[in-house]
């Protein structure tokens, strides 16, 4: 597909929930399918329908609930899954059913006890059997990163024949490098017949801290679909972080795609999925971390107050995170402290700054970071009078 739209598929309450201790009941699964609908992704992976009654009920509720965006359950290469699956997404105005099988040497002997023959046969009528149920089938092949791109091209030409619409490339075990995921993406693209008529689809895992990459590798190689979770939440090492995938394609112009999402909302997203799913976001996460647009160090404090864009490519408001925020430690420079001083009435001289600066920094070398109570104590004890924070 020639499209510059690359379609967003968010697998959160799918992928994401096979986190331990993350599971959700129903009705958070709806109150967060509501929200990624509002947050504009193309596809919502409801669950597994088959695993458990419970994530029958949520699928079922999810399909029941959304109206513009399309409702994925997951299932095997295995007949009562498929129609379990289409039974949940009966009430679905648009539903797909995600059903595959392990293409790799190490799937195909040490996991299904099978053959190459054998895989290809169960994809195939895997397919054709969720056509019955919907029109639209994804066909995933479970560890295609480490499966040979002539056998991959062989099961994916057989499952596109048999009425797939969208092909999965997973990258279950987070292996390939960049590169490596987008030669066979693209080998894809030339070597198999039929393919231009399907959408051809990521999905990266993270073991090697390359899931982003890899999953915009794939959209240079070819790939319209991105597979991806809220917080790059996921088995082990977790999924592709959705909120990385949009803001690239978003801020890399040079690569001319474009994706439904809102950015403004994915701050609030996060913190929404951490907190029902409850896994906090480390801090240091790139566009919804606590620090993602905290400036602590005196040269870049310095520089970003002269022109924010001297260390920020990214305005933390058009992702909903506020302003930058200036975090004053010993590492911290005049600058900051002028800036925060500012937030108590305060302007500060030269001369009262550099005297008050050596105050600071003798707290701030005991401490790991100067709040505002410190610094209310600091202005208050060099001017001898109570100073409260004033904005
Ligand atoms: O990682 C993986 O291969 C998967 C498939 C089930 C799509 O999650
Ligand atoms: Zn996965």
């Amino acid at each position: 597909m020639s499209s510059d739209k690359v379609y967003i598929f968010d697998t959160t309450l799918r992928d994401g929930e096979q986190v331990p201790g993350s599971k959700l009941n129903t009705r958070e699964k709806v109150e967060i399918a509501y929200a990624l609908e509002e947050l504009g992704v193309d596809v919502v992976e409801a669950g597994f329908p088959v695993s458990s009654p419970g994530d029958f009920e949520a699928v079922t509720e999810v399909s029941k609930a959304l109206k513009n965006t399309i409702v994925c359950g997951l299932t095997r290469a295995v007949e009562n899954d498929i129609e379990v699956a289409g039974k949940a997404l009966k009430f679905a105005a648009q539903g797909r059913i995600h059903t595959g099988i392990g293409t790799s040497p190490q799937h195909i002997y040490n996991k299904l006890r099978s053959t190459p023959e054998e895989i290809i046969k169960r994809g195939v009528a895997a397919v054709k059997y969720a056509r019955n149920f919907v029109g639209d089938v994804e066909f995933y092949a479970e560890d295609a990163g480490r499966t040979d791109n002539e056998f991959l091209a062989k099961v994916i030409r057989e499952v596109i024949k048999a009425g797939a619409t969208v092909v999965n490339i997973p990258d279950t075990t987070g292996y390939c490098l960049p590169q490596e995921y987008q030669e066979k993406i693209q080998y894809l693209n030339d070597n198999v017949e039929g393919i231009e008529n399907v959408i051809i689809s990521t999905h990266c895992h993270n073991d090697l801290g390359m899931a982003t990459a890899n999953s915009l590798a794939g959209v240079q190689g070819g790939a319209r679909q991105v597979e991806c979770t809220i917080n790059g939440i996921g088995e082990r090492a977790g999924n592709t972080a959705l909120e990385e995938v949009v803001m690239a394609i978003k801020q890399q112009k040079l690569l001319n795609y474009h994706t439904s999402v809102k950015p403004v909302m994915l701050n609030s997203m996060s913190q929404l999925v951490s907190d029902r799913m409850n896994m906090v976001v480390q801090p240091n996460k790139a566009i919804v971390g606590a620090n993602a647009f905290a400036h602590s160090s005196g040269i870049h404090q310095d520089g970003v107050l002269k022109n924010r864009d001297n260390y920020e490519i990214i305005d933390p408001a058009s992702v909903g995170a506020g302003k930058s925020a200036f975090i004053l430690t010993a590492r911290s420079g005049r600058a900051a402290l002028n800036f925060r001083a500012k937030k108590f009435g305060v302007d500060l001289e030269l001369d009262d700054l550099n005297q008050l600066y050596n105050h600071f920094l003798i707290v701030a070398d005991q401490v790991k970071e100067v709040t505002d109570d410190h610094l209310g104590q600091i202005l208050s004890n060099y001017y001898g009078r109570t100073i409260l924070r004033a904005i």
